[in-house]
Parts: C-alpha cells; structure tokens; sequence
C-alpha cells in the first residue's frame, strides 16, 4: 500500500499502438522495451521524462480541471511503469528482470518522495483549491481527486514552513527505517536454551546446536504443551523491538501533529468496531464455551481456554462436527469448471464475459499465465485479465491482485482500459488431471476475482482512483462479496460437476461446508475486533504507558481469552507497519459486503437489476465517492452502526444449532 502520487499502476501507452505491429519485437504485458531485464531502465527514463515535461506544464497552466488532468496523467506515467515493475520483481522466474524491476521500483519510489515535496507542483494545486471561482466549475469527481492529491503532499508536510517541513522529511525517513527494523524484527524466530523444553517435545521445533528455534506459534498442533511453549517463546518480548514499536508510534503521532492533525489515527473511522456492544461477545461466549467442552474431551491438564487453544481447538471442533475432506470436494471443482462457473455469473448478472485471448510472442513471464479479455455483451472490451494461476517453484505463495495500468480517460477522449494480474497458487494441471480446487482455493479465485471486476467495471475519468484504489475500508467488498457467491447452492450448482463423472455436486456437500465455516466464527471475529481496537487505541493519543500494558487492557476488554504474562503479541502484529489505524477496515468491509449480499443479491443471486445496481452504484467508482455515499446508493438507505454491527452477527448466527458434541 504505498502513499502519495504512485497509489497505483500501468503499461507504457503511448507504445502500445507500435505493439500491435507484427515487425516490432514483443515484450512484458506488450510493452516494447520490456523484451528484456534491460528495458526496465529505458521504459524508467522514458517515465522520468515524461514526468518533467508533465511537472512543467502543471506548475505553468493556469488552475483548472487541465491541473487535476496533468497531475493524473504524471501519477499514470509513474505508476505504469511503477506498478508493472512491482509485479514483475516478485513473479517473473528469471532473477535478472526481478532485478531489473527492483531497482526500477527504487528509483520511481524515490522520485515520487520528491515529487511530493515540491514546492512549486504543490502550490498549482493550492491555486486551484483556494480558488473558489475556478472550482466551482470543476465537477465532484475532480475536486475528489484534487483533494485526494493535496492530501499526499500535506502528509509529506510541505504545507509547513522550511524548519518544520524538514522535520517532516526526517521523520518520513527515520519512519523507513523504523518499519525496517519492526518488519524484519516481527519475523525473527526466538531462540532458547534446549534443556528448558522437555525433551518430548523438542523434536516439534528446529533444533541448533544447544537452542531451540521457535518461529511462529504452532497453533496447530494437538500438543498442548507445545502450543503453548510456542506460545510463550515466540511471543516473549525482546527488547529493542519493544523499543522499536515505541518510536515507530511516537514517531508517526509526532508527525500526524506536525503536519496538523490530532492523532495518527484521525483518519480512521475511530470506534464503529469497538462499538460492537454485547452482540459479538455473546456469540463469541457460545464459542468458547463450546472451546472448553472440546478441551474437556481431549482431558488436558489446564481446563481453561488458553490463547494458544483457540485455532487448534476450533478447528477441531470443525473437524468433529463436519469432518470436511478437501479431496472430497475437489473433483467437482476444476478450474475450468470454476472459470465457467465465473463467466455465467457475470454473464447473468452483468452481462459481462470473458474471452480467452492470445498472448503475442513476449507479452508473458510464464507460459502457464492465461491472458482473458473481458467483454460487455453491448459495450466491447472493458479490460485484461492475466491469469498467473499455478504454482511455480520461486512464486510467492500468495493470492494476490495487482493492477498493471489503471483505467482513465484520455486526453483524446479514449477510454484508456484496465490491466490487472491475478496471482492464485493452484495446483497445475497434471497428465489428464486437470487442475482441482479446494474448497478455500474456490473461494479464494472468487475472491480474487471480485477484486479483478472492481478494476474491469470501474469508469472512473482519473486513474489516480481507479478501481482498487478506493479507500481501504472499501477496498475488500467486492471481492469478500464474492465468497458469498462461492457459498451459496445456487451459485455452485450451476457449474460444479465431477470433472470424469459429471455428476454434480450434492447439495448436502455445500449446506455442510458452510455451517462448517460458521463454527467459532464468532470468535474468531472477535479477535479482529480485538486486532482492530489494539490498532486503534497504538495510533490514538500517546498513552504513556508500555504498549504490554495497552495490549493486555485491549486484549481483556474486547477478546476474553486472558493474556499470558511474559508475551508481546504486538511485536508480532507486522500489520500495524502496512495497515497502521486502519486494520478496522477488514470488518468494515466484511460488514459492508454482508449487507450488501443479504439486501440485494440474497433472494436472487442472479439478478440482473441488483447486478447493475451493484455495478452503477459500487463498482463504476473507484475511489473517486466517499465509500458511504456508494453504500447508500446501493442499499437505497444509510445504514446505522447499529446496522454495520447487526451485519457481522447475521453471519455468525445463520443456521448454526447448538452443536451436538
Ligand atoms: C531482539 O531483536 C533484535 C532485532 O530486532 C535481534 O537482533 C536480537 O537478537 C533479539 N534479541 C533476542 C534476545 O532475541
Ligand atoms: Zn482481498
């Protein structure tokens, strides 16, 4: 999540007319230059021209929608090389163009931070907000962008005087360096003498010489005890990274006030999820009730629930309960079933298909990559898809979405279309198996397919808000929309089929799965509200007491599991670095799409006028509408706390009886 011009990302445009030319050698996503890691260092100074010329003409041109339109294209210019090179420098498989896009990320990322503390580029757009003539001729989208690009120079404090504004820029840097060191910090193993463990346990954990190596929590395990020697060791504070997470918070409350704010977390909508009264913890008391009663069972020596019972045990119960085998559902869910199963999805809802298309030589960095074009039935082409979907050895193992160009509209009045990635880590094809999907991993696509049809569907004018790049509370509803599509019978039936039988998917199979994923949910919500209130109250008003202190308060207050003396689950909390104040924003969204699912897609999730409603009202936006506003339209009404909270309970409670244990 980066801040400032380059929120986002794209491929180089003025080249793409010569990429259709059968002559011209071809390169990445059909970027020319891009045939080799060598390009990367041209399409770069080919962006910081641009940039120049672009810097020139905003701080020259009168104010006016012309300022916005050249400040949008100069973050397009950036980002489309920025973004491109962000993808490639953790998914290509040949070391020397990760390397290459590496370095390219660097330098872009370097000169955004001076972009953003330029004087003369920040006060074109101060003569255009403070100009209350020429803006009121400026439609709301634009002024939404102009806010949205003054607020990343006020956040680099350039509205400051000389002293202050490079007291900004210290702490920008010392910043860097903080979230280095926490980051890093967060992921190191804790080490501990060997004798300390007794010995039937320690062959669970890697040995070194006379040290034990503990590097994450074993949650797992069904061993209690190494449970919870994990739990205690890994979480046992260390020091410096105590002291670490006092600066790093100290350090952005010092520049949250310096450029003018109350707090760090000022921007967060403080409180809705702390809000959540009674209804969650009830439910989440049936949880651990039903916790204990399973660790009854498993005549363990502590009875209590411990911190380290909670993932262990519900997904025991999970197990006990609905006994769900992955293998048992994956041959009704090939890939193609699924991308089928997508496609009429979107065709009924939407009227929106996809077309698989043909790469032209070079414009890939796998041969397994899948290129889907996807096209509205009256309207054309609406954007790209590149499909990386199989593991590779070297691909990080995680699902992902990354825009590769943003969609905008033109200088010369053409809709400059979307491009995004969508990285899954499926098992590939082999001999004449295709490839076969878990349950998750079907909810996982879904998922990451909302995200690709929030870029596909966005209109936005400016690219600076396309599609993903909304607020951060929106950003996951679409695709957490999605998996309630992946849940639900009507959805699945339609496509799931075993892939040698044909047979399709018994019902029974569907309705088991989804109780299943309800059970401990309600706790498990509330240790992201627990989460979410820790995030809260780190980046309030400074507290002056140690951030244990805080923690075991917060942990207390909104979880229920006691905490464990001698621990510091913060030092390993690394989302406070990326997410800081705003880890709200998951159940935010999560509240939101739940709404959205049960007001309007629930009753007929095929619905062609809540389709296009959703369309219309939510996705065509981007960033470029408050997310409420969109909310509102969608829902035709604006929901209360009351509402966002009621939301999240719905969820926990449907159809879940009293388990009989
Ligand atoms: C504490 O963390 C730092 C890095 O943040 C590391 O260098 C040091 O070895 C750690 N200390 C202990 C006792 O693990
Ligand atoms: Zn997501």
């Amino acid at each position: 999540m980066s801040q400032g011009i380059c929120q986002i990302s794209f491929v180089l445009l003025c080249k793409i007319k010569v990429s259709l030319s059968p002559l011209c050698s071809q390169g990445l996503f059909g970027v020319p230059e891009l045939s080799g890691p060598a390009g990367f260092q041209m399409a770069q100074h080919q962006a910081l021209r641009e940039a120049e010329f672009l810097v020139h003409k905003a701080c020259t041109h009168p104010p006016g929608a012309v300022t916005v339109e050249t400040f949008d294209q100069l973050s397009d210019s950036l980002c489309r090389v920025a973004d491109l090179a962000d993808f490639i420098k953790v998914a290509h498989p040949d070391a020397a163009f990760r390397e290459a896009a590496e370095r390219t990320c660097v330098e872009i990322g370097t000169l955004v931070e001076i972009l953003n503390t330029n004087v003369d580029l920040c006060q074109s757009l101060k003569n255009l907000l403070g100009n209350e003539a020429v803006l009121a001729t400026l439609d709301s989208d634009t002024r939404r962008v102009a806010e949205l690009f003054m607020f990343d120079f006020e956040i680099s404090g350039i509205h400051l005087d000389e002293s202050k504004r490079s007291k900004a820029v210290a702490l920008n840097v010392k910043l860097l360096d903080l979230y280095h060191e926490f980051l890093s910090g967060s992921q190191l193993p804790n080490a501990i003498d060997k004798q300390v463990l007794p010995e039937h346990i320690r062959h669970c954990f890697s040995i070194d010489g006379n040290r034990v190596q503990i590097g994450g929590l074993h949650a797992d395990s069904p061993n209690e005890l190494v449970r919870e020697a994990a739990y205690k060791i890994f979480l046992y504070p260390n020091t410096s990274l105590l002291l670490c997470l006092d600066e790093l918070l100290a350090c952005r409350h010092e520049l949250a006030t310096l450029v003018g704010y109350e707090s760090f977390a000022h921007r967060a909508l403080k409180g809705t999820m702390a809000k959540t009264p009674g209804k969650i913890i009830r439910a989440t008391s049936r949880d651990f009730k039903m916790m204990k009663e399973m660790k009854k069972k498993a005549h363990t020596t502590n009875p209590e629930v411990m911190p380290w019972d909670h993932a262990y045990l519900s997904s025991a119960i999970r197990t006990e309960m609905f006994n769900i085998d992955p293998s048992v559902y994956s041959p009704y869910f090939s890939l193609g079933a699924c991308m089928e199963g997508l496609n009429r999805l979107f065709m009924q809802l939407l009227g929106v298909y996809f077309q698989a298309e043909q790469p032209k030589m070079g414009e890939l960095w796998s041969e397994d990559v899948r290129k889907l074009a996807v096209v509205h039935e009256t309207e054309g082409l609406l954007g790209y898809i590149y499909c990386d979907f199989f593991r590779r050895p070297d691909k990080p193992h995680q699902d992902c979405h990354f825009t590769i160009r943003g969609g905008r509209l033109r200088e010369d009045g053409v809709y400059q279309l979307p491009v995004v990635v969508l990285m899954l880590s499926l098992p590939p094809p082999s001999g004449r198996t295709p490839s076969l999907l878990t349950p998750s991993m079907v909810e996982n696509l879904f998922h990451e397919i909302g995200h690709a049809m929030h870029s596909m569907l966005g209109r936005t004018h400016y690219q600076h808000v396309t599609g993903t790049r909304c607020s951060t509370d929106f950003a996951e509803v679409p695709s957490i929309l999605m998996e309630y599509f992946a849940s639900d019978y009507r959805v699945l039936s339609q496509f799931a089929q075993h892939y040698q039988t044909g047979e399709p998917l018994p019902e029974n199979l569907v309705s088991r799965l989804c109780e299943s994923k309800r059970v401990c949910s309600a706790a498990d919500t509330q240790l992201q509200i627990f989460y979410a209130a820790l995030d809260q109250v780190y980046h309030g008003k400074p507290q002056y007491r140690s951030t244990t202190d805080i923690l075991r308060e917060v942990q207390e207050k909104f979880y229920g599991l006691p905490y464990v003396h001698d621990t510091a689950w913060q030092l390993r909390f690394s989302h406070l670095v990326g997410y800081g104040a705003k880890y709200y924003s998951y159940l935010m969204s999560r509240a939101i799409a739940s709404m959205v699912w049960r007001q309007c897609f629930l009753q007929d999730p095929f619905s062609r006028v809540m389709g296009e409603r959703y369309r219309r009202e939510m996705l065509a936006h981007g960033g470029s509408k408050e997310p409420v506003l969109m909310v509102q339209g969608m829902l035709q009404k604006t929901p209360t706390i009351e509402d966002f909270v009621d939301a999240l309970v719905l969820d926990l409670n449907a159809n879940v009886k009293s388990p009989a244990l």
